[in-house]
């Protein structure tokens, strides 16, 4: 199944399905033939359970450059160990980069082809459920000490290869994490989907052709969004939600502590919460919610190892605070997102509430 994404600066197809590598990489034949040489960016895990099935797919040549797996990837050391190793690959402005693994690779790759000599070309081969979300829209980045994502640029990738059969090796919590992103993508645009969704009883054991077709449902919602507001000017960050709070708890982890679509998921439930206030969503909705996600597994009790005062620092460093005053992207109903400031103090008293019903519903 092919889904175009026609982004104001690039157009392209993301093709998603089970065992279509092969297929894809002949479709793309001509991009690697133009190529002086192709790059492979991968980390230790995916290439450890998936570099048999990669080779046994490609049909053209490729260097690999094998990266320290997840969130650590992204730092500015092996950003610049990675731009080290092409350099001296002797890799030029018609080398193309294949970002072979989850979101943590392609966001450090995707960096990396942004910023090579200025840009060379790369692909997007996603390997989590969570990069059906991040290897489409061309949001690339690095984290600093200070920020997560705090260095990067909006650079579109020439295809997205997503092949459902790379996820048969992801540990069970990444599915679960990834799903985060799924569910976000159902908030945001539609409701009949999202009370499909939230029958699920256990998300870790669905049935792959049920996956597949969730995942290509998000995709379309992501590109849908994109090729509105490719620079996040205006609904591209709806896109956010669940993300400012999520962020700080992931922040406060420390990088990996927590996974990223774990923090989304406890940001979504604060958000629910803001949105009985500014929105129609129902107490009674909220905490179906948040039954639903911590019967699946999702891990909120960690948000009782932060305290509010240690996530503030946090919550302020998020891109799209402004002068102390927070942004949140909220539901007026399932499926119909609008972005409201709301002062620290109100998220103080959001986050206690949070906490209480916490403790009701988790018992
Ligand atoms: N650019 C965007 O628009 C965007 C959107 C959402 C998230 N993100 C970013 O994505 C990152 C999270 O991505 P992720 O959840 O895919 O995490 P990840 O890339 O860190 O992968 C999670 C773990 O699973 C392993 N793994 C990946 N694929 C595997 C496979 N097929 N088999 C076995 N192990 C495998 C990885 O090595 C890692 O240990 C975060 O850095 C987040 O900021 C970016
Ligand atoms: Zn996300």
């Amino acid at each position: 199944m092919n889904i175009s994404v026609r982004a104001a600066s690039h157009q392209y197809e993301v093709v998603i399905g089970k065992n279509i590598l092969a297929n894809a990489f002949t479709t793309y034949k001509p991009l690697f033939d133009k190529a002086d040489k192709v790059i492979v960016l991968t980390d230790e895990h995916v290439w450890q359970s998936q570099q048999a099935y990669f080779s046994a797919c490609a049909t053209f040549d490729y260097n690999v450059f094998v990266m320290p797996a997840g969130e650590s990837c992204k730092s500015f050391h092996n950003y610049e160990a990675t731009q080290t190793f092409l350099l001296e690959q002797k890799c030029t402005r018609k080398s193309l980069i294949i970002a072979f693994g989850g979101g943590a690779v392609g966001d450090l790759a995707g960096f990396v082809a942004a910023t090579y000599m200025r840009g060379v070309p790369f692909i997007q081969v996603p390997t989590t459920i969570l990069a059906h979300d991040s290897a489409v829209g061309g949001k690339t980045a690095i984290n600093h000490p200070l920020g997560k994502n705090m260095i990067g640029a909006f650079y579109q990738p020439q295809a997205v290869l997503y092949d459902t059969t790379l996820l048969n090796s992801l540990p069970e919590r990444e599915v679960l994490s990834g799903f985060a992103e799924v569910i976000k993508h159902a908030l945001i645009s539609d409701e009949k989907w999202l009370n499909e969704l939230m029958q699920i009883v256990s998300i870790k054991s669905l049935p792959e052709e049920s996956l597949a077709q969730y995942l290509a449902e998000g995709i379309r919602v992501k590109a849908r969004i994109v090729e509105q507001d490719e620079t996040e000017q205006s609904v591209r960050k709806y896109l956010n939600l669940g993300h400012t709070y999520g962020h700080a708890v992931e922040a406060a982890a420390g990088y990996g502590g927590i996974a990223h679509g774990e923090a989304v998921m406890i940001g979504l439930v604060y958000c629910l919460l803001l949105s009985e206030r500014y929105g129609n969503i129902t107490r009674d909705f909220t905490t179906k919610f948040l039954q639903y996600a911590a019967s699946n597994g999702y891990p909120f009790a960690a948000v009782n190892d932060y305290s509010f005062d240690e996530l503030i620092d946090y919550l302020l460093k998020d891109k799209k605070a402004e002068y102390g005053e927070l942004q949140f992207v909220l539901l007026k109903e399932v499926g119909e997102p609008f972005v409201q400031k709301v002062e620290l103090a109100e998220c103080r008293e959001i986050d206690a509430i949070y906490r209480t019903l916490l403790a009701e519903v988790l018992i």
